[in-house]
């Protein structure tokens, strides 16, 4: 992303991490520095650790989430193409879809979504927050119909003396993301330093993007774990995080480089499959909402968090240590999801 990145100090401190991060193109999105709150009825309930969320729910944009934050730096490069309409192919209940949209209503451009799958009898969760943003809504059967969308919407939109972009055609969702986790962590680790606290692990949902931020960070600062969960079993995420990770040392010019084996992700808590609730993560959906006032989403951060809960009625963890789960939003899903909370059983405690 920078023709020539200037060389960080070979062990960086989070100065020189922001400064090189400074560096990126970047439009002001997101609320940043989003609060870090203790879950004490939830580490009381399951005899463990201290437990922290870092409300990532509350970036600020159409009901937030993780992607207002690489949104910045991709939207920065879309800008600097002056288009009046961004387009772009996303799965029809993506959360990244939703906060795309309403980051271009922030920036005064118009958002045609060419969304993978059918328009539901129903419209709910993500897509009907996309309805309400204002964007143009389009359905593809699959990739190849979506593609193909995508390149005539954006002819005809110059046919009518319009500048499109074409967001799946901008190069830097993967390292955009793993640098604002990067720069996530370091606002992290200062929340707890300024608590006194150091942290013992971080779990967050990722299958790679987030995580590789993560992974730099614990590598430049050490002292803690970092356990992502993936929501889905479509890649080997170890080996994407690394080479996600690699392309964004480089991007900012450190010279840190990460392998396979410095991963660590847990693929057992997807469930069936990308997509589909499973129990254990409805069942940690129920307890952050009935103990802490929580709400995650079936999809990708409760499956995260029925990992750490698995983790700590493992007895990973002791009394005192700091765990940190990372709430990356996906809250309007629990929409979609309707008939998993209307009953109101099914909770543990
Ligand atoms: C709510 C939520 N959490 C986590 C993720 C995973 O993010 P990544 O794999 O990009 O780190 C996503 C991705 O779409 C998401 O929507």
């Amino acid at each position: 992303m920078n023709d020539s990145p200037a060389v960080v100090a070979t062990h960086p401190g989070f100065a020189e991490v922001r400064a090189a991060i400074a560096r990126i193109p970047r439009v002001d999105i997101a609320i940043k520095n989003t609060p870090m709150t203790e879950a004490p009825n939830l580490a009381r309930l399951l005899g463990g650790p201290r437990i922290f969320v870092k409300r990532d729910d509350l970036t600020g944009v159409a009901f937030g989430g993780n992607k207002l934050r690489n949104l910045e730096f991709r939207l920065a490069r879309t800008m600097a193409e002056k288009p009046d309409v961004v387009i772009v192919g996303l799965d029809l209940q993506s959360n990244s879809a939703r906060q795309t949209v309403g980051a271009c209503n922030k920036l005064g451009l118009e958002t045609i979504l060419v969304l993978e799958g059918s328009r539901p009898n129903q419209v709910q969760g993500n897509l009907l927050v996309d309805y309400l943003l204002g964007a143009e809504v389009h359905f593809a059967r699959d990739r190849q119909e979506q593609r193909r969308l995508l390149d005539s919407l954006a002819e005809e939109c110059r046919r009518k003396g319009r500048k499109p972009h074409i967001l799946n055609d901008n190069p830097m969702f993967d390292v955009a993301s793993a640098v604002a986790y990067l720069e996530t962590t370091i606002e992290m680790l200062e929340q707890l330093d300024a608590m006194g606290l150091k942290p013992t692990a971080f779990y967050m949902s990722s299958s790679g993007k987030g995580a590789a931020g993560l992974e730099i960070a614990r590598k430049l600062f050490g002292g803690f774990a970092v356990h992502c969960v993936t929501a889905t079993s479509e890649f080997d995420v170890p080996s994407r995080t690394a080479k996600i990770a690699n392309e964004t040392c480089e991007a900012l010019g450190l010279s840190l480089r990460l392998a396979p084996s410095d991963i660590t992700n847990f693929g057992e808590f997807v469930g069936e499959r990308y997509g589909v609730p499973s129990d254990a993560g409805n069942e940690a959906t129920r307890l952050f909402a009935r103990h802490e006032g929580i709400i995650l989403d079936p999809v990708y951060t409760g499956k995260a968090a029925s990992g750490m809960i698995a983790h700590i009625r493992a007895g990973r963890f002791k009394r005192d240590d700091v765990v940190v789960f990372v709430h990356t939003g996906g809250t309007p899903a629990i929409f979609t999801w309707n008939q998993l909370w209307a009953d109101g059983k099914g909770a543990t405690s």
